[in-house]
């Protein structure tokens, strides 16, 4: 059958990776995690020192990177210029700063070209922030998830603590309030839903839930 592009997006710790990586198995398709580009630039620049908000210095720096996502039996490896930061990138410095280099009018336009170059053969699943609006605006399968603060916060709290991370529940609510107002509220390509896009409210669903309806959207269209 023809392939298709699948954008997923909504907001921080919506389960967006974890439907998004089972929808690609069961198709046999491509997972790119896009945030994990946003995320390894944040390391490297914080590993450099930088000053997040100056964005020429960031630009600078991110057209002379190299980021490689590696297809993985569960998942997905980030090389960060040959080095594997796929753990690295998931740490609260890099989490809580993200957002403020992603905000850059710069460093998006080069991202979002790296990312069309990567849907351009389609047989991918993505997910982002911005995926069905800017990134692949004529995706066939557009899906903007959502969930309630509390129970995205739950979630990441449970994850953390099985990968035997430190974490706190409150202040993972206030870091995703954060993370999403931040991410809203900016000038360039911000969270927002696809007029196009098929919402769904994933609080009270199973992740095999979740994946069987984007499925089932996928079906819809074939
Ligand atoms: O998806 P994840 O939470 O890993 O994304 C990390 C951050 O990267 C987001 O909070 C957002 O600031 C930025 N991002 C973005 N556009 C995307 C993907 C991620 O701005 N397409």
């Amino acid at each position: 059958s023809t392939k298709i592009a699948i954008a997923i997006d909504g907001p921080a710790a919506a389960g967006k990776s974890t439907v998004a990586k089972q929808v690609a198995r069961r198709l046999s398709y491509i997972y790119i995690d896009t945030g994990a580009m946003y995320r390894a630039i944040t390391y490297k620049s914080l590993q450099q020192g930088l000053e997040l908000e100056d964005e020429k210095s960031v630009y600078e720096v991110l057209v002379q990177t190299d980021i490689a996502l590696v297809q993985t039996k569960d998942g997905q490896n980030v090389l960060l210029d040959g080095q594997d930061v796929t753990e690295e990138i998931r740490k609260q410095d890099v989490t809580n700063s993200v957002s403020i280099v992603a905000k850059h009018a710069l460093i998006r336009k080069e991202m979002v070209e790296r990312q069309q170059a990567m849907a351009s053969q389609r047989g991918v699943v993505m997910d982002g922030r911005d995926i069905g609006t800017h990134v692949i605006p004529d995706a066939e399968v557009k899906i903007f998830l959502i969930a309630s603060v509390e129970e995205r916060a739950v979630r990441r709290h449970q994850e953390n603590k099985q990968k035997g991370f430190p974490s706190e529940l409150e202040q993972l609510k206030r870091e995703i309030a954060t993370r999403d107002k931040l991410d809203s509220e900016r000038e360039v390509s911000p969270l927002v839903k696809a007029e196009d896009a098929v919402e769904i409210d994933t609080t009270s669903l199973s992740i095999q839930e979740v994946v069987d309806r984007i499925l089932s959207v996928v079906e819809s269209v074939k």
